[in-house]
């Protein structure tokens, strides 16, 4: 079917079922371009946490769509592709956690969002990219554990009194890219300015203008008098990039930074999963409980 026929056809579909299609900003540009709400991780939850509809179909990977399912557990969600995993949200299992804790004795556990809900349940707070700070400068006590992205927790650190002790994970998308890569990009475009997201590793963060999340790296890319922007992010983001600032020129910092599970998600899966109510996402009651304490906890401190 042609892509325009199809999208209407979702669109239909979804009015039909008082459904709603949340899409991250790394999904395919035919898939953003349908969303009821496109987003980063952050306004994603607080979207998945308040909407009225009585589905939700997440365009993302299996971490978002379970956290849709933990802060409204009376609507149904449902993730198009099953498989569609996070490399990063595995790098730590309930039981490594457990252990981690153990070492770490009434030390406060903050979980990014991009974990498994047996993970956040464990946890006593979630964060995004975007208020991973907040979130941090709201608990008491002067260290913090903080799992799985080694690098948005070194990356926070600098910028709280609190010592994180950093998980060992990382996004393999983000961490790909070296600060080799990046002064060479740089120095093909001298005046280019250089965003990338916290999941780079430290001596990529280090050389950028702004460090933040998807949606902080458009706003910087709206705001900044540079007409170059050389970007450390995943390869969906030059689609928002290119629709928020037509008039600016985005390099990326490496042609490599592809999420695939980010992309399995076609429109023929969003069509046929809303059409047969299949691939619905669940959590237990026993997890999804403190699961959704850890959650709501961090949407008070973003407040
Ligand atoms: P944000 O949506 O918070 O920018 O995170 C990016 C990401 O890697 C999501 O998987
Ligand atoms: Fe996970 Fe990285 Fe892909 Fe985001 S970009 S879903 S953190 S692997």
């Amino acid at each position: 079917m042609e892509k325009g026929t199809l999208q209407k056809r979702i669109r239909g579909l979804l009015k039909e079922k008082n459904a709603i299609l949340l899409v991250h900003y790394y999904q395919r540009g035919e898939v953003q371009e349908i969303a009821d709400l496109l987003g980063d991780s952050f306004a994603l939850s607080v979207e998945a946490a308040k909407t009225g509809a009585d589905i939700i179909v997440f365009a993302g990977v299996h971490f978002m769509a379970e956290s849709a399912c933990i802060l409204s557990p009376q609507k149904t969600v449902l993730l198009p592709r099953p498989e569609a995993g996070c490399p990063l949200a595995d790098m730590i299992t309930p039981g490594e956690l457990a252990a981690f804790k153990k070492e770490n004795p009434g030390v406060q556990v903050v979980s990014y969002v991009n974990s498994s809900a047996a993970v956040k349940a464990q946890s006593d707070i979630c964060c995004t990219s975007s208020n991973v700070v907040k979130v941090i400068n709201s608990l008491e006590g002067d260290r913090v554990l903080m799992v799985p992205d080694g690098n948005l927790a070194r990356y926070a650190a600098g910028f709280t009194r609190k010592e994180v002790i950093p998980w060992k994970g990382y996004c393999p998308v983000h961490h790909l890219v070296t600060a080799v890569e990046v002064r060479a990009v740089k120095a093909k475009h001298p005046q280019a300015v250089f965003a990338c997201h916290p999941e780079c590793n430290q001596e990529v963060t280090a050389l950028a203008d702004y460090v933040g999340s998807t949606a902080g790296i458009i706003q910087f890319a709206k705001e900044t008098k540079a007409s170059e922007i050389i970007v450390g992010s995943e390869q969906g983001i030059f689609f928002p990039l290119k629709k928020a600032s037509p008039e600016k020129t985005f390099i990326p910092a490496s042609d490599k930074m592809i999420c695939e599970t980010m992309k399995l998600t076609t429109l023929d899966d969003i069509y046929r999963v809303l059409d047969r109510m299949e691939n619905v996402v669940t959590v237990p009651e026993d997890v999804r409980v403190p699961a959704s304490l850890a959650l709501r906890r961090m949407l008070e401190a973003s407040e």
